[in-house]
């Protein structure tokens, strides 16, 4: 599906000069609708730096929502928040140990915190008063984000997508590039090469964009 208006997309990096006046996210247009949901979770959220990743994705997924109207925002939202909620039911060494490290995205751990995510977040939604059916297609979501090699709806694409944005940030690539036990340059030349993997082409050419300021921030032409 093509996005409404594919324009601006340098406007949508979440890492823009340092003297820009754009907003950082579109917190502005949505109140305070997901706040009960952003305090369930935070007892969650401290895992793996989760409260740094998720809500830079979640700004991204914002930014997403406004070029693709036909997508439901609650969920994709909802399910960017609570997508890695399942991280915090395991040892940081064992997530960076078999998480990360050669075939990681498809061992056992990333697939139980798919799992434990799908737990976690569904007491999370309905604490937080949530309808059964956003429950459920959030949960289908956040099962198998990591490990189903294609996303099934649209929403599902904008959640994937917006996971991934967050490492192509100047702060994505600091606090990644430890899990990947890799310096700045080489989890760069990594991302690099992994930007066929994000599936929209306004992700592909934000991934791009944002990966090219973080270059320069971080002098990774010199270093
Ligand atoms: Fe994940
Ligand atoms: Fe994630």
């Amino acid at each position: 599906m093509l996005p409404r208006a594919p324009r601006r997309i340098w406007g949508e990096c979440m890492n823009p000069p340092l003297n820009t006046e754009q907003p950082v996210h579109g917190r502005r247009h949505r109140g305070k609708r997901y706040d009960p949901v952003w305090r369930a979770a935070e007892p969650y959220l401290r895992a793996r730096k989760n409260d740094v990743h998720v809500p830079i994705s979640f700004a991204f997924g914002e930014r997403l929502l406004t070029l693709y109207a036909k997508a439901n925002e609650d969920v994709v939202l909802l399910a960017i928040m609570l997508h890695d909620i399942g991280w915090h039911s395991f040892d940081m060494a064992d997530i960076v140990d078999k998480g990360f490290g050669p075939g990681g995205m498809q061992s056992d751990i990333r697939v139980l915190h798919e799992k434990e995510g799908v737990r976690l977040a569904c007491e999370v939604l309905r604490k937080t008063g949530w309808s059964e059916g956003i429950i459920a297609a959030v949960a289908a979501i956040i099962d198998g984000h990591d490990t189903r090699p294609r996303s099934r709806t649209l929403e599902e694409r904008l959640v994937r997508d917006a996971d991934k944005l967050w490492r192509y940030t100047t702060t994505g690539v600091a606090v990644a590039c430890d899990w990947f036990r890799k310096t700045p340059h080489q989890y760069a030349e990594q991302l690099e090469a992994e930007i066929m993997l994000i599936e929209t082409d306004v992700a592909r050419k934000m991934a791009g964009e944002c990966l090219g300021r973080t270059r320069a921030e971080l002098l990774l032409h010199v270093i």
